[in-house]
């Protein structure tokens, strides 16, 4: 059974937040916009994720992905986890923890019961720490529900509580990303302790903590604001899916929060690499004027897969994107041609003229506004 514990809030930024470990393990695709590091296998590509930035350049951590593939719908396996475990192992890397994101960025997908379940063992059995992070939990715009590890741990399972630690911010479920309101919820005193002092370095501003704390004590605008964003998000997705599906593009069909999609363009590549993904990733970028996330950006191990953020924009401007992907499809562009002028380019007007530059060096924000943002054809 899970030992007893007091719990905490703690409202702080993200970045207030000093976990004293060597290393974190991570769920192989996270989050979004860009950013060149090297990794171990020694290729130089754009690699995004939040927790690259997050936990890697400030605290020195080491990230090792926990890979997925799509045999599966991307799941977290107990194999998984373990090879990611025994690899670490391997490099005289002594794991402290897990971190998970749920329901997942980019994928959009939530782990069912029994994928938690399984985590919360591996930790407990390697005595390591489990950090989940719940930004999009109330994204979540249809069947299956969100399941919080926090209902995990309450079942009957044996679990170390002091391992458990939740975060959360108001960025993507309210859309307040610029207040930078972040949560920890940990069961483990010294964690809330020491993010308490850690704090002090990232306050939350008197005026936004007035405004934010009479925002979410009125129930009913939450729960309407809520609701509307999820029925508006889940037209959304439908709206996109199936405007793909008319130019042959799939998604990751198990996807169901989030505010974006994993889409499939394995199809399209030249040949099956990263090399061939990011030659794509550069016609989709240059010539359709697209700004999608390539899949090594967040570590997938197969190439062809492309994160495209579908929130962010009217619907004028969506009708803009889907049917600039579904020419661009239909004329099967040849990646390894020069640079053709199609159809668009003359007319297109760029929100940001920073937009290429954004997107390589910053790993987080891709840009103030979607490139789409101006353009009507
Ligand atoms: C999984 C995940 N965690 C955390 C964040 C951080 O969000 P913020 O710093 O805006 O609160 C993001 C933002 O994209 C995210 O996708």
């Amino acid at each position: 059974m899970c030992g007893q514990s007091s719990s905490h809030w703690s409202g702080l930024h993200y970045f207030a937040w000093r976990y004293n470990s060597e290393i974190i393990l991570t769920f192989v695709v996270e989050d979004n916009s860009l950013n060149t590091v090297r990794r171990n296998d020694g290729g130089d590509r754009p690699i995004s994720i939040i927790f690259d930035r997050d936990l890697r350049w400030r605290t020195g951590v080491k990230l090792i992905p926990v890979d997925s593939e799509s045999s599966n719908n991307f799941k977290v396996t107990r194999e998984a986890l373990e090879k990611a475990y025994e690899m670490a192992k391997r490099d005289n890397i002594k794991v402290k923890g897990l971190l998970i994101t749920n329901p997942s960025n980019p994928l959009g997908t939530m782990l069912d019961r029994e994928t938690l379940r399984s985590i919360v063992r591996f930790i407990n059995e390697k005595n390591i720490h489990l950090v989940c992070d719940e930004i999009y939990a109330a994204t979540v715009f249809s069947q299956p529900e969100f399941i919080s590890i926090a209902e995990i741990v309450q079942e009957d399972i044996e679990c170390n509580l002091n391992l458990v630690h939740i975060v959360y911010s108001l960025s993507k479920d309210m859309g307040f990303p610029g207040l930078r309101v972040g949560i920890i919820y940990s069961y483990n005193d010294a964690v809330v302790s020491c993010a308490r002092k850690m704090s002090s370095f990232g306050l939350v501003s008197s005026q936004t903590q007035y405004m934010i704390a009479s925002m979410l004590s009125d129930d009913e605008f939450v729960g309407k604001f809520i609701r509307e964003s999820k029925t508006r998000m889940a037209a959304r997705h439908r709206v996109f899916t199936d405007g793909l599906a008319q130019a042959s593009i799939n998604c990751l069909r198990t996807s169901n929060a989030g505010l974006f999609l994993w889409m499939d363009l394995r199809g399209l590549l030249k040949e099956k690499t990263f090399e061939a993904e990011m030659a794509l990733w550069r016609v989709i970028i240059h010539e359709v004027k697209l700004n999608v996330s390539p899949g090594c950006s967040f570590h997938c191990t197969e190439p062809g897969w492309f994160r495209v953020c579908i929130a962010n924009m009217d619907d004028q401007t969506m009708e803009v994107a889907l049917s600039r992907i579904r020419t661009f499809v239909n004329k099967d562009v040849d990646t390894k041609k020069p640079k053709r002028t199609l159809r668009w380019q003359g007319s297109l007007k760029l929100s940001s003229p920073r937009i290429y530059d954004d997107f390589i060096n910053s790993p987080h924000s891709p840009l103030p506004q979607s490139p789409l943002v101006l353009a009507r054809n």
